[in-house]
């Protein structure tokens, strides 16, 4: 016997896509109910990126939870690219007509959107086990899972698969519905963590022989740094000294010179990979943010195509229910994907252009080399080039 709980929309997984999601269907009066595996604890303690286009803190501030952004965020007007011993500005501002993106840890937004849930007293259920999705080939589908040893069985409207890359959601779609596009890149990033202030103000993204570093923060005070590393490579053969003697390796002297070093408070290797699955809704099932895609983390998209393709989801559910349209429902897919390809291929170009790849590779060993030091002049030359960069770090328009 199951305990049976209806709702409007049933949302699986509460990552930053999924509480998005229940934010702003409750901010128009929908009902969501949201099925998470994990502990909130843990869903906390995933550490990701932390630039949000201007669009994603529209759409935060829209939702409810703008507040600790405004006051703790770090707006950025600019980032550097460094090559050659040099580094070269890049004035986000400058070049987009006054945009501009804030810096505040993915793990900081889920904290807030958490908040506002339970201050609202709005449904999540943690720690799901078999977690299962029905009938959205109908008009009446179903999710069913146990918690604390009971069964469920939760009856909705429709329902959102934003349960991550490893999620059921997709992984529950017949595979002929299906088309995935999938590219796994030769080698990882290793990231460390640090209660030391941040190198620079502003984020620096380094082109080095020894391969790419990245610089980035989440405060004054914390800072968050990259090394590629080989894929083979694990955690444990990075001591602190070694990491920070790799970063400083791979940055110019002035920037080596300013590192502040300190026991890492994290350390942890992730791989990199494009991945696009078509269409994102399958009858009365939409797949949103990871579940749909991954991006390479060169350039921070991720947690943005999350935001948009939740924006168009509320949407479309917020005007079936207000508006009984199902215009928005039906474009779903192409308006996402539209946007997500344009992301994938800016993610795609960024990481291309700043990792040192071997020699078997198209475009790599030492000519590969060369040649991105040349697209890298190039581009800190070209107003028109610094624009295009510019205009797709800032975020495309949603
Ligand atoms: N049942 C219920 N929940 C599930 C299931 C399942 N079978 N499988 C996964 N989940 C949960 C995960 O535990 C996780 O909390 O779904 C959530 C998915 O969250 P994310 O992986 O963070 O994905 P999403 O919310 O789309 O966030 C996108 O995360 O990976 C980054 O770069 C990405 O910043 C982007 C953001
Ligand atoms: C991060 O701060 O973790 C970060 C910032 C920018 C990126 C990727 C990651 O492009």
């Amino acid at each position: 016997m199951s305990t049976t709980i209806r709702t409007q929309v049933a949302i699986v997984g509460a990552g930053p896509s999924g509480l998005l999601l229940g934010a702003l269907l409750a901010q128009a009066g929908v009902d969501a109910v949201i099925i998470e595996q994990r502990s909130p604890d843990y869903v906390l303690s995933r550490i990701r990126a932390g630039v949000l286009e201007q669009g994603t803190v529209e759409l935060l501030e829209r939702a409810g939870v703008g507040q600790r952004l405004h006051r703790e965020g770090l707006p950025h007007e600019g980032f550097e690219l460094c090559f050659g011993g040099q580094r070269h500005r890049i004035d986000l501002q400058g070049l987009t007509g006054g945009k501009r993106v804030v810096v505040y840890g993915q793990t900081e937004v889920t904290r807030d959107l958490m908040d506002e849930r339970r201050k609202r007293g709005l449904v999540t259920h943690y720690g799901c086990e078999d977690v299962a999705v029905h009938d959205f080939d109908s008009a009446h589908p179903r999710v069913t899972f146990d918690h604390e040893g009971a069964a469920f069985e939760l009856r909705a409207d429709f329902i959102a698969g934003c349960d991550g890359f490893h999620g059921v959601c997709r992984a529950s779609v017949p595979a002929k519905a299906l088309t995935l596009h999938e590219r796994v890149y030769p080698f990882g990033w290793l990231g460390v963590l640090s209660r030391t202030p941040p190198v620079a103000e502003e984020l620096i993204y380094s082109n080095h022989e020894r391969g790419f570093a990245l610089c980035s923060m989440r405060s004054h005070s914390l800072s968050r740094y990259y090394v590629q590393c080989s894929l083979s490579d694990c955690v444990d053969q990075w001591s602190d000294d070694r990491f920070w003697d790799e970063l400083r390796a791979r940055l110019d002297p002035a920037a080596a010179a300013q590192l502040v070093t300190g026991p890492s408070i994290e350390k942890s290797i992730a791989p990199l990979r494009s991945f696009v699955a078509e269409p994102m809704r399958f009858g009365s099932l939409f797949l949103a943010g990871d579940a749909a895609h991954i991006v390479p983390p060169t350039g921070a998209k991720g947690l943005n195509l999350a935001a948009s393709d939740v924006h168009y989801l509320s949407t479309a559910l917020i005007e079936h229910y207000r508006d009984h349209s199902s215009a928005g429902i039906d474009d779903y897919s192409a308006r996402c994907l539209a946007r997500v390809w344009k992301a994938s291929r800016f993610s795609w170009w960024f990481t291309s252009l700043m990792h040192r790849f071997e020699q078997t590779e198209l475009s790599g060993g030492p000519i590969g080399f060369k040649l991105q030091q040349a697209e890298l002049e190039y581009l800190v030359q070209s107003p028109a080039a610094m624009t295009t960069m510019a205009e797709n770090y800032v975020g495309l328009p949603f």
